[in-house]
């Protein structure tokens, strides 16, 4: 049972594909603390994934969209306000794709015509979200609209590739777009930045397992999990994070901030 954070809230969550999924734990959190939404993914991840299930369990509707199609946005944000009942306080985006990486391309023989494509659907998209939410006044006053990111925006990853450029445009369209809603509506807009996480966007990278024991090792609390997120997002979503905007929010265990800890030391000079 959670404490009623979200109670009268409406929104949308983008992004549950399957039960490991950030968005999918943040659906259940969110049903927990009493806010009502309607769930969406792409088309194709409908037929592959299992939204469906988590819609029954949070009695939610399903409006498929594109988020990269501004009319399948417009009518998803038209139909969403329609069937919670008004205006929405939240939304979610977890989305994130790279063709570069799902077909194992190094950062030096990229296809750009799949460089756009990551650029588009991970963070383009975010934009678009944003602005179909301005052009049809869907949100309501200090509303929180929130996405997800990953440091590899700020720091080198061999292997992240071209998906580093789509969060750290993604990043700076949280702050540009927060500027303007802010204004606007009172709405803030802000990033999230999150440890690796065991998902199914998240194993795609290659040498991932690596990399989640070496954020392990070097974050004192240990790596956020997909649970912890999802109860940031709601502290996010709720009316006790209401002067928090255009932030890209590290949420890591304090990997960001960290030199090197006694756990590296002890495990280099065994
Ligand atoms: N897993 C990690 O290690 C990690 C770490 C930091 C940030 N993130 C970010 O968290 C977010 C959620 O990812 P996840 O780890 O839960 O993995 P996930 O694979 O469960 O979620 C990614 C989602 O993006 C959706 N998507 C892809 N193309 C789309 C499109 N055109 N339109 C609409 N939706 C589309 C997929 O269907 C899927 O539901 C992503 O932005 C990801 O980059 C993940």
């Amino acid at each position: 049972m959670g404490n009623n954070l979200l109670k009268g809230k409406r929104g949308i969550i983008f992004g549950a594909l399957d039960e490991n999924s950030i968005a999918w734990k943040t659906a259940l959190k969110v049903k927990d603390e009493g806010g009502t939404f309607t769930l969406t993914n792409a088309p194709i991840a409908m037929r592959l994934g299992k939204i469906n299930e988590l819609a029954k369990e949070c009695n939610a509707q399903v409006i498929p969209a594109d988020a990269t199609s501004e009319p399948e946005l417009s009518t998803l944000f038209s139909k969403s306000v329609e069937a919670l009942g008004g205006k929405l306080d939240f939304v979610l985006h977890s989305i994130g794709m790279s063709p570069n990486i799902r077909k194992g391309k190094e950062y030096g023989d990229m296809n750009y015509e799949w460089y756009l494509k990551t650029l588009d659907i991970s963070a383009l998209s975010f934009h678009k979200i944003l602005q179909t939410a301005e052009k049809l006044d869907a949100m309501n006053e200090w509303g929180s609209i929130v996405a997800l990111s990953y440091i590899a925006s700020q720091r080198s990853y061999p292997d992240y590739t071209d998906m580093a450029q789509a969060k750290a445009m993604l990043e700076s369209i949280a702050r540009s777009y927060g500027a303007r809603f802010a204004k606007l509506k009172k709405v803030r807009v802000n990033t999230i930045s999150q440890s690796p996480t065991k998902t199914t966007a998240g194993a795609g990278i290659s040498g991932f397992d690596v990399f989640f024991d070496y954020a392990k090792m070097m974050s004192p609390l240990g790596n956020a999990s997909a649970e912890d997120c999802a109860k940031y997002i709601v502290a996010l979503f709720s009316d006790y994070t209401r002067m928090v905007t255009m932030q890209n929010l590290m949420h890591d265990g304090g990997f960001s901030s960290t030199g090197i800890t006694q756990e590296m030391i002890e495990r280099l000079t065994k």
